[in-house]
């Protein structure tokens, strides 16, 4: 019995293992001590005794050693070195493209508008047909447009969504359709291949062309700030009637020696203007019943222009340096 006892006490590998090996051992159910409960001669109750102070000084150091070893694994496992220098909390951040385009996005959910999706590999039907670019147009040349076949290009503008939305559904339509456009460009400081839109497209009845210059200067306010000022000047595209391109009042300066808006006061944002009838016709509205305007603004130019960057490469570069600071 000692020996069984001896090697149990050996072998309990922890504190909760050695405390079962002295219930079963040393306890009061124990075979030990049920025999010196009955035991008469005093020879067999010292000897058993013996056996009794030996099994307990064992047990005990096995107790001991695997506590102090506990410990130290927890001790260990659970050090902390308050001395580390913190090396700062690094967080993620969205690109700022993706920061502008839910930006607008956001403004326009606000404004009761959905958001759509278009395609960025489209047919010349959607790219040029369907927006009144006539047959010689320069947009219409591979020098100008990249193509994949004679009539599929990637896209050059998101205009193309108007024409697929208004064929999807009838008016009222009240959408904005954001994603990447392609040019044959050589990538220089303003210039580069790929880019991205913001198209938006409002056709009703009685929409008029103080609910465009509204809606955007609503939108130019809030990307640009409360305190900036808008402007409106004609000018041309196939698609619209009349078009016209809107401005932002330069804060940097009121004339002189100003790097954003070249002395001028106001910096030019992008396109837009008044649905032209014959896009109502190619989708099968009634000109005579409704009207709608339309604009499409490049997002990297609305990212140079309110961060004050010179160069767009920088969006592409994704250099850190530059990227963290937006
Ligand atoms: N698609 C034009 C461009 O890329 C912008 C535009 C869109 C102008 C909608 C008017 C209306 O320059």
């Amino acid at each position: 019995l000692e020996q069984e006892g001896l090697s149990a006490a050996a072998a309990a590998a922890s504190t909760a293992e050695i405390e079962a090996v002295r219930v079963e051992y040393l306890g009061r159910k124990s075979a030990l001590k049920r025999a010196l409960r009955e035991v008469r001669e005093r020879e067999t109750g010292m000897a058993l005794n013996a056996v009794r102070e030996r099994l307990e000084a064992a047990i005990d150091a096995r107790a001991a050693a695997l506590a102090r070893a506990e410990l130290d694994a927890r001790l260990t496992s659970e050090r902390v070195d308050v001395t580390l220098p913190v090396d700062g909390y690094r967080r993620g951040r969205l690109h700022l493209i993706t920061q502008i385009r839910r930006e607008v996005e956001d403004v326009f959910l606000g404004l009761g508008y959905r958001v759509v999706d278009g395609r960025e590999v489209e047919t010349t039907r959607y790219n040029f047909d369907g927006l009144n670019f006539p047959p010689g147009h320069p947009a219409r040349s591979p020098l100008a447009t990249l193509f994949l076949d004679d009539e599929t290009v990637l896209r050059t503008e998101t205009s193309p969504s108007q024409i697929r939305t208004m064929e999807a559904q009838q008016p009222p339509v009240y959408i904005v359709s954001l994603g990447r456009t392609y040019r044959r460009d050589t990538p220089d400081a303003t210039h580069s291949p790929i880019f991205h839109q913001v198209e938006g497209l409002a056709v009703d009845e009685g929409i008029t062309l103080a609910d465009l210059t509204g809606t955007l200067d609503f939108l130019l306010k809030k990307l640009f700030g409360e305190q900036r000022r808008t402007e409106f000047r004609t000018h041309y595209f196939p698609f619209t009637e009349p078009s016209i391109e809107a401005y932002v009042s330069c804060h940097v300066c009121d004339g002189d020696g100003c790097p954003v808006c070249r002395h001028s006061g106001w910096i030019e944002v992008g396109g837009a203007g008044m649905v032209d009838p014959k896009l109502f016709e190619f989708v099968g509205y009634d000109p005579e019943r409704v009207t709608g305007f339309a604009f499409g603004w490049g997002l990297e130019r609305i990212a140079m222009l309110r961060h004050e960057f010179p160069d767009l490469r920088e969006l592409w570069r994704n250099d850190l340096r530059f990227s963290r600071q937006f």
